[in-house]
């Protein structure tokens, strides 16, 4: 790992900290008067991850660039870290929901045209043939999770050390050695989420047979490849092996694509022509407006149906109101046939490999022995080289401050990265000259480190 001078960076952070200050007067205004009615001073409480000393306030965003209440025009590689990896407002999804507002019913407990055709696309992209909707690809994995259950009478889930599917309780564990807790920080959990759950590391076929041997795991959860701790991709044959290993013990995969969705129009799954028994998604499918989908195979989605223990209609663990709403089917229908199609997501992987490209070049000129991963759209730095294998890996080669400095300074040269991740994104909208300003930005930033 490349060192770096601590005395330095923590003068670095100062100055970048007092820059942001003296350029943001509006932001720490309205920072300011947020904290008396919100909890921690914003809508949601994550949103003081982000490394600046306050939160930015947005005033607009359109495309891959955002402008904040002091004029400041970013060029957006988080975009709303998924969320908006269709760009801010496609002009496709803008168009539907203004026809949706203007014809009248954004939710009514009835199901549109849209669905359908959502639900199509999604079957050709993912190979699974029957969709649910939700708010969120939290819901989606919760309801998935409930449904692996009852579907297979087993009472545990498998998930991978290090992962994030939303708030999902069952899937706030990690590895303590051998053994699988709760992870550090789990606010209120109901259970012991280790009463529920077995953790396993990503990559690792020896400890997930183990972990199913004993017939007792309904199914196993996990990314296609791990992007909430880094990026760790999956071994050559890893994923096919899985698959292999979970349905020799009779238990359900299920593969989450909520952010691997970078990966191609059918994520990792379309892209290895991978046969999971379950799909869940979320965030860019909606082109930034809430939606989250699960999708089954035609046989266990016909079992559970006919499954009379199963409420599935009224008060059995699979609901909101407000899911499958008329509004999210819309956006996410335009977003899907109209922005994220195959066409875009073959220019977006272009425009990020010469990201990724030029970055590890600039890296390498700096002196810094990093490592970029990439994943489509999706790429993202880790402070350590070779890139890591396995999350608890992954989870080693975190730099707290380092990574704090990065997105600060960053920050100060008009570029937003995810709070949560030195990850970049890049949309249908992002060009090649976002490219240059990204990497002018990165090489202004990391100047003062390497000297
Ligand atoms: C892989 C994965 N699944 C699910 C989720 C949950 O998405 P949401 O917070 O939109 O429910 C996330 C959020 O980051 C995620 O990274």
């Amino acid at each position: 790992m490349t060192l770096v001078d601590r005395d330095r960076l923590g003068a670095l952070l100062a100055d970048e900290a007092e820059r942001f200050r003296a350029s943001h007067p509006v932001s720490a205004q309205l920072a300011s008067r947020r904290g008396e009615h919100l909890v921690g001073g914003v809508p949601m409480t994550w949103m003081r991850r982000w490394a600046t000393p306050f939160a930015i306030t947005v005033e607009r965003a359109k495309g891959s660039e955002l402008v904040d209440v002091d004029g400041h025009r970013y060029l957006d590689v988080c975009l709303g870290d998924t969320g908006a990896m269709a760009g801010h407002s496609p002009e496709p999804t803008a168009r539907a929901i203004r026809a949706r507002l203007e014809s009248g019913g954004l939710t009514t407990m009835l199901p549109t045209d849209d669905a359908e055709v959502v639900a199509d696309e999604l079957t050709r992209r993912f190979g699974v043939e029957r969709w649910q909707f939700t708010l969120s690809a939290t819901d989606a994995n919760r309801f998935m999770l409930r449904t692996a259950r009852q579907l297979t009478k087993r009472p545990l889930v498998v998930v991978m050390d290090w992962c994030y599917h939303g708030t999902v309780d069952e899937s706030f564990v990690v590895l303590d050695g051998a053994l699988t807790r709760s992870r550090p920080g789990n606010v209120g959990p109901a259970v012991d989420p280790a009463t529920t759950t077995r953790a396993v590391p990503f990559n690792d076929l020896g400890a997930l047979e183990a972990a199913l041997a004993d017939r007792q795991v309904a199914a196993v959860l996990t990314e296609p490849a791990l992007t909430n701790i880094g990026i760790v991709l999956p071994d050559e044959g890893y994923l096919e092996g899985l698959v292999e290993l979970a349905h020799h013990y009779g238990s359900l995969v299920v593969l989450d694509e909520t952010h691997t969705i970078s990966a191609g129009p059918g994520g990792l799954t379309g892209k290895l022509g991978l046969r999971p028994d379950g799909v869940t998604i979320g965030k860019a499918i909606g082109g930034g407006v809430p939606i989250g989908a699960w999708g089954l195979r035609a046989e266990l989605a016909d079992a559970i149906v006919a499954d009379r223990d199963a409420d599935l209609e009224d008060t059995g663990g699979i609901g909101g109101t407000l899911a499958g709403n008329a509004l999210s089917l819309a956006a996410a229908r335009a977003t899907l046939t109209e922005v994220l199609t195959e066409r875009a997501f073959d220019e977006m992987g272009a425009v990020s490999h010469e990201l990724v490209r030029r970055e590890r070049a600039l890296l390498a000129d700096h002196g810094f022995d990093w490592s970029v991963v990439e994943l489509g759209a999706r790429s993202e730095v880790r402070f350590v080289s070779p890139p890591p294998r396995t999350g608890a890996d992954s989870a080693r080669a975190a730099d707290v401050d380092l990574d704090r400095y990065l997105h600060l300074a960053l920050a100060n040269r008009e570029v937003l990265l995810t709070p949560f991740h030195a990850m970049t994104l890049v949309a249908p909208t992002t060009t090649l000259a976002h490219v240059e300003t990204y990497l002018d930005a990165l090489a202004d930033a990391l100047a003062p480190l390497a000297r």
